[in-house]
């Protein structure tokens, strides 16, 4: 009897624990298409890491033990990772465990599987980095700003946080961690947790990030940095010689902070910093929690390109908080953010300074989709993208941001402003630290605002915006009175009524110029350009947005005085979204192909892999 009893016992409890477990692990149903991870069976909830920064070698090597939650009778655990060298897994009793790792892809690298015993719901995973690790740039003194100290920095999204930790790769499995990282005495360490604000001299430094973060929010750097505080809660790291005018550029932060958190609900992570790394940084910035990452190429003495801060900041909440459940529903993340950046804009700068963004955004957006059409990429633009064995940086484009932004746009406009951000911060509140997928969001759409009236669900045209290709007819092009300004004044030079000389663009901000640029660009031939480069000295300016659409023109019309500056350029900058216009303007001809090549055999030592894959895809 005691035996039966014990037995229907033991299976009740067991019973009871699968169930618990099976509710737990129900968060991921879905399998995503860019990770080999099997988290609908066993998830990773926390990760401790322990790495040591080898500057000689250029490897991480260390240590990182993960927590488990399994769903009952699951025994194999499967990891991402790519390029790793695992020396051992074990558990906490320093029993060894079985594993293996798969087969080898280019672009997701390769399975490890791990068998667990029972008892297994801890393990310890010994490996190390190799040089070439995809995710990490190592910088020698001479690529960093101040040029005297070496530099190391990760970038982890999409898919590369598995090239520096066995993890499951996947944005809807979200785990806490901590971390010990040891570097070089005298350099700092920094991580997307909580932050040393002073240097070490033994260069060992402790992190912890207390709410879960999905793998690509995974970040790591250090090098010689300082910092400077900014407001209550937010400040500056960066080289030295970089502090101070970064401090200057980045000034309104605190503001920037209160403002969003006045649209969409308390600021969820604490603190809120900004790393400025040196040039080769192949984004524009970096969301990594608690601490952004960002270029120096924002860094333009005007404070004309802080819309990066506001748009990085809004992160905090579409994409930190509220996640895309795959990289299919990318626009969730960055639709979202640009959305939410906007409105940070209007409130901190006004609305005549944000229609003009809005007005390149778009004009940006109709050549993308154009290029698109050209290229037969008609299905990249839809919001729900299909990126099923293929790299996720193929749905890296102006659909998520500017076509998810003005759907947005779109059914703020319908639904009045009040509604829509009250909708928004239910959405934001009841989703989080979970993540969404694109039906998802559908669903919550309609059931929380447009089954409400049958007016708005009708113009939402929801299916159109999402599922459609291009723009939809409803979608609303914005205008600016500051940008018809130069409409006119270009008019005036095309129709031979004003000499370049004679063009007013006294009270010209960089978007001003930005928009001149682009628009001459539409009609000009290449003595009109050599005139204006005359005239404006476009080759040789400073501020990185504007070089890069003159020297993009610049080849297009076959002028090639402004070479050297070109070259330069090339050689000094890393930031993809300037290479890529230059390098495809150069691929279209010849001797622009043959000269390029020429440059980048050179210029690529100093891009992150990021950029050197996007360039050499493109002048193969
Ligand atoms: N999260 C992105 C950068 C990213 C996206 C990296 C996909 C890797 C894969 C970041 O928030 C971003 O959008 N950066 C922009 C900044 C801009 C829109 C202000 C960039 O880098 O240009
Ligand atoms: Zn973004």
């Amino acid at each position: 009897m005691l035996v039966l009893l014990l037995t229907v016992i033991v299976t009740c409890q067991n019973e009871k624990k699968y169930k618990d477990d099976e509710k737990k692990i129900k968060l991921i149903s879905f399998d995503d298409p860019h990770s080999y991870s099997n988290p609908q069976k066993i998830r990773i909830t926390h990760m401790d890491l322990d790495l040591k920064i080898d500057w000689k070698a250029h490897i991480l090597s260390g240590k990182v033990t993960l927590n488990l939650d399994k769903y009952a009778g699951a025994d194999t655990l499967i990891l991402d990772t790519r390029q790793l060298i695992i020396s051992g897994v074990s558990n906490t009793n320093n029993d060894s465990l079985t594993y293996w790792l798969g087969k080898t892809d280019a672009v997701f690298g390769q399975p490890l599987y791990i068998v667990l015993g029972k008892k297994d719901h801890r393990i310890i995973i010994n490996y190390q980095t190799q040089p070439n690790c995809p995710a990490l740039q190592w910088l020698n003194a001479e690529q960093t700003h101040d040029k005297t100290d070496e530099f190391l920095y990760s970038q982890s999204q999409a898919i590369l946080a598995r090239t520096w930790v066995p993890c499951q790769d996947a944005p809807a499995v979200k785990f806490t961690y901590t971390a010990k990282i040891t570097t070089k005495p005298g350099y700092l360490a920094l991580m997307s947790a909580t932050n040393p604000q002073k240097i070490k001299a033994d260069g060992v430094y402790t992190f912890e990030m207390e709410q879960p973060i999905s793998s690509y929010l995974l970040a790591l750097s250090s090098g010689k940095i300082s910092f400077k505080a900014l407001g209550k809660n937010c400040g500056i790291y960066a080289e030295p010689g970089m502090l101070d005018k970064a401090a200057w550029e980045f000034a309104e932060m605190q503001k920037m902070i209160d403002e969003a958190s006045k649209l969409y609900g308390t600021y969820m992570w604490n603190r809120y910093d900004v790393l400025v790394l040196p040039p080769s940084f192949p984004f524009g910035g970096m969301e990594n929690p608690r601490l952004t990452f960002a270029t120096p190429t924002v860094i333009t003495s005007d404070r004309s390109q802080v819309s990066l801060i506001a748009h990085e900041l809004a992160h905090s909440w579409s994409g930190n908080f509220v996640t895309n459940a795959t990289w299919n529903d990318f626009w969730l993340n960055e639709g979202f953010t640009n959305y939410f950046e906007q409105r940070i804009m209007e409130k901190v700068y006004g609305k005549p300074y944000d229609q003009m963004r809005q007005v390149l955004a778009w004009n940006d957006l109709e050549k993308t989709i154009a290029e698109m059409k050209q290229d037969g990429l008609m299905a990249d633009t839809k919001l729900k993208l299909n990126l099923q064995g293929r790299d996720p940086d193929d749905g890296l484009s102006d659909i998520a941001y500017d076509k998810g932004r003005f759907f947005l746009c779109h059914l703020e406009k319908i639904v009045g402003k009040t509604q829509w951000d009250h909708f928004l911060n239910s959405y934001f509140k009841s989703h989080a630290f979970g993540f969404m997928d694109t039906e998802g969001f559908i669903a919550y759409l309609n059931q929380e605002l447009l089954d409400k009236n049958s007016k708005w669900k009708k113009e939402a045209n929801i299916s159109e915006w999402i599922y459609g290709e291009g723009l939809p007819k409803s979608a609303i092009k914005p205008v600016s009175s500051e940008l018809n300004k130069v409409d006119k004044i270009l008019n005036a030079y095309f129709s031979g009524t004003l000499k370049t000389e004679s063009l007013d663009t006294s009270g010209f901000t960089t978007h001003h110029w930005q928009y001149l640029i682009r628009q001459f660009g539409l009609k000009a031939n290449l003595s009109q350009l050599t005139e204006w480069d005359k005239v404006f000295k476009f080759s040789d300016r400073s501020n990185a947005e504007l070089c890069c659409d003159w020297y993009a023109l610049s080849v297009r019309l076959k002028f090639t005085q402004n070479r050297p500056q070109i070259e330069t350029f090339l050689n000094s900058v890393g930031r993809r979204k300037f290479l890529m216009p230059i390098y495809s303007e150069l691929a279209k001809s010849s001797e622009g192909k043959k000269w390029a090549n020429a440059v980048f055999l050179n210029a690529k030592k100093g891009y992150h892999s990021v950029s050197v894959n996007s360039v050499s895809g493109l002048l193969n």
